[in-house]
């Protein structure tokens, strides 16, 4: 049975790190300060800590379908005030990942009960950059590319949360950083995406001008 290929998996990663140090878990155990904030995908191949090589306790996670970051997702705003404002993360990253079947079923669209509003998020972001893709033919790079304009309006929906712009005017920090898996490969992509120059285009209508 694979419950019982589970718990022996995890006998033996107990052993390991008790045999390289043995007071490893006093150490686990005694709290967490991690600098970095990750928002991934679901996707079981896109595996956060793995693919960063980071271990517990340097990387603070959530992940949810196509990492979305939705104003009013009680989970994903209480993941990030606790990071930014208890955890005092100095890096947010939101990386999305090519191959992302979340991107491909909000590009064709069908009904989809319960997902139907979530991928209404990822419909919006390809209205929003509509003229980009509509000039994309191959549909691999039409994929991509949404991959990649749904990780930067993400990013943006970071910057517009109230608490994230106190931090932010308070400390410089947290910086917000998009980042690509490449499934295809196994390569992390930086997007160098320039979130305050983009944000500073919207700041206008977004910015909450915190004390
Ligand atoms: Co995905």
């Amino acid at each position: 049975m694979e419950f019982e290929r589970i718990f022996a998996n995890n006998k033996k990663w107990v052993a390991d790190k008790l045999e390289k140090d043995p007071s490893y878990f006093d150490k686990l155990s005694e709290g967490q300060q991690p600098e970095f904030l990750y928002i991934g995908c679901s996707d079981s191949r896109v595996t956060a800590e793995d693919l960063m090589g980071l271990q517990p306790g340097e990387v603070f996670i959530h992940r949810n379908v196509a990492n979305l970051v939705i104003s009013t997702d009680n989970n994903v705003n209480a993941v990030i005030q606790f990071a930014v404002e208890f955890l005092k993360v100095k890096y947010i990253i939101v990386c999305g990942h090519y191959e992302c079947g979340g991107i491909k079923a909000a590009l064709h669209p069908s009904d989809m009960g319960q997902l139907n509003s979530w991928l209404q998020t990822l419909r919006d972001v390809y209205r929003l950059h509509r003229a980009e893709l509509d000039g994309i033919e191959d549909e691999r790079e039409l994929f991509d590319r949404l991959v990649e304009l749904n990780v930067q309006e993400q990013c943006m929906n970071i910057v517009k949360i109230d608490h994230v712009q106190r931090a932010w005017y308070k400390t410089g920090y947290p910086k917000v950083y998009g980042w690509v898996f490449d499934v295809r490969t196994g390569n992390l992509k930086d997007l160098n995406l320039d979130i305050e120059k983009v944000y500073g285009e919207i700041r206008s209508i977004y910015d909450l001008k915190p004390e």
